[in-house]
């Protein structure tokens, strides 16, 4: 039966079937289960006043199989698909503030665990969600987060990331939403016991001591024993626990052969290490992704699975949504949109010109348009000219 409901009077473990009234800009169209006093803080700060509620769902008791979360394009978001996808402008205003969430509970989860209090998990579990969700919307959003990052923000925005690339990946090897949601739950968990371990060795430019990597490995370790004492599923658990596991044998901690690792540890060790190496970090900036994908084929076989490998080529695409790219046109463009026919050509918008080292006027460019005669030249860094993506991206994308 649905009921309708002031937000005050919404309980943990009810399902919102739709949101009938809200104040301010802010979309929150996807149906699905409150699992926290927390979430509920959430939906109240984001402006909802009045929703329905389906009474005839209920979370599931700990001994129950957790169903699935609901398909959440909502009817009248249907007409707006193109490709079975909602267009990237639209996603992308809820994929920021799903990043900016993510982030907000990964400080907190990170602080809790540094002083020994237990970790939101049932936050997760909804943040988690709410990114694959998005990513069925249209991937792309989310992904174009992942390459708008802070370089002093790192251990946040890694476990963010990686889940997002989860995700991503998850949907493109056609697996079931549920399986998904326990993959990426796990990757944004996967290094959370990072805060173990001291920052100088966390933060070392330098190649790390003997000793200093057996404190560093201890992470996963400690990250285990932190979800132990939570309701985590079986499958988050692997995921985090076995992210830096090797099909030869040489990861850490438990040196596991490939025999022993399932496919979900396989694409966790491809995604963490793609995005580590893709990451700017405080005493370092990331490369370019078709420069860390080339590495990821160079030690598929003895670190990773080549044919997992590949398909994350074929799911990535060589310039990823949100990396920026040279123009043979002397322009600097940020890739907006991938297009499946001709992943080589994306559309892109342009900005920034190499010639005269400054900013152009912005214009939105298809390079699989035939009346196009522009195409891509290279990978770009931000840095090489002095761009600040950040800055560019909020004014353009993101204000209104
Ligand atoms: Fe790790």
């Amino acid at each position: 039966m649905i009921e309708t409901l002031d937000v005050d009077q919404l309980e943990p473990g009810m399902f919102v079937n739709s949101v009938l009234k809200q104040k301010g800009r802010k979309k929150i169209k996807t149906k699905g289960w409150v699992r926290t006093a927390e979430a509920i803080e959430s939906l109240k700060r984001s402006g909802i006043l009045v929703v329905t509620v389906d009474t005839d769902k209920r979370l599931p008791g700990e001994d129950e199989q957790e169903e699935p979360e609901e398909e959440p394009i909502e009817e009248d978001e249907e007409d707006e698909m193109v490709d079975g996808k909602i267009p990237i402008k639209k996603e992308l205003i809820r994929a920021e503030d799903i990043y900016r969430e993510a982030k907000v509970l990964q400080r907190k989860a990170l602080s809790c665990l540094k002083s020994d209090l237990p970790i939101d998990v049932g936050s997760f579990i909804d943040i988690g969600g709410n990114m694959v969700n998005s990513v069925f919307r249209n991937h792309d959003a989310l992904s174009f987060m992942t390459r708008i990052r802070s370089k002093d923000e790192y251990l946040l925005e890694h476990s963010i990331n990686v889940a997002i690339l989860m995700a991503i990946f998850g949907k493109f090897l056609e697996m079931d939403k549920q399986t998904i949601l326990s993959i990426t739950i796990g990757a944004l968990l996967h290094d959370i016991g990072k805060i173990k371990v001291p920052d100088e060795i966390l933060n070392k430019p330098g190649k790390l001591t003997e000793e200093e990597f057996c404190e560093m490995k201890m992470h996963v370790v400690h990250g285990r024993n932190a979800l132990l004492e939570h309701d985590v599923d079986e499958l988050t658990l692997e995921v985090a626990a076995f992210h830096h596991e090797k099909l030869d044998g040489t990861g850490y901690p438990h040196a596991l052969d490939a025999d022993e690792l399932s496919i979900y540890a396989r694409m966790i060790a491809i995604c963490d290490v793609y995005d580590a190496l893709t990451g700017d970090r405080c005493y370092k900036d990331g490369m370019p992704p078709v420069a860390a994908l080339k590495i990821l084929r160079k030690d598929s076989g003895p670190h990773f699975d080549t044919d997992l490998v590949n398909k994350f080529i074929n799911c990535m695409g060589v310039h990823p949504v949100g990396s920026l790219v040279k123009l043979k046109s002397d322009k600097i463009g940020l890739v907006m949109e991938s297009n499946k026919a001709e992943p080589l050509r994306p559309i892109v918008k342009t900005f920034y010109s190499t010639k005269f080292y400054r900013y152009t006027e912005i214009r939105d460019i298809n390079l699989a348009d035939p009346k196009i005669s522009d195409d891509i030249e290279s990978p770009a860094k931000a840095e090489e000219y002095k761009i600040d993506l950040h800055r560019f991206v909020n004014t353009v994308l993101f204000s209104s």
